[in-house]
């Protein structure tokens, strides 16, 4: 995120020294992969939409993410069916954090309450 020139508007979200929240983000993964729940017991539930309402998401900026994810999966993970696994999770779960106009997960949560009684 530091190197990469389309990652700039997500660098400017995040503060100067990555290092602290780069922790926090190896426990919440840890997590997710079925490892220890490092995370939850520092941090509590994850609630990573509420955790990233504070800063504007859409496409552009899911997108950046996922270009530094697939750098950062290319560096350590050598098996490129997991890669790919991996790259489609992570896909699903940045598409949901975005909380821009346009979320298919929000216009779907908006027809559902429209229909319900
Ligand atoms: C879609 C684009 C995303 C953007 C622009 C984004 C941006 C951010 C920012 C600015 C922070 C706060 C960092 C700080 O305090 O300096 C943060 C925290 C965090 N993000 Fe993201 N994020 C994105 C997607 C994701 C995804 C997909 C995951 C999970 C795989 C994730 C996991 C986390 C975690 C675990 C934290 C720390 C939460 C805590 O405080 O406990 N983020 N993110």
């Amino acid at each position: 995120m530091d190197s990469l020139p389309e990652a700039k508007l997500i660098r400017a979200m995040h503060a100067k020294d990555l290092a602290p929240v780069g922790e926090i983000l190896k426990r919440y993964l840890g997590e997710w992969l079925g490892g220890p729940k490092a995370y939850s017991q520092e941090r509590g539930h994850p609630r990573l939409r509420m955790r990233h309402m504070q800063f504007r998401i859409g496409p552009a900026e899911r997108d950046a993410w996922m270009l530094c994810m697939s750098g950062a999966l290319d560096e350590v993970v050598a098996d490129p069916a997991l890669r790919e696994q991996l790259l489609q999770s992570f896909y699903k779960l940045a598409d949901w954090v975005r909380n821009d106009d346009g979320n298919p997960h929000d216009a779907q949560n908006r027809e559902h309450s429209l229909r319900a009684p």
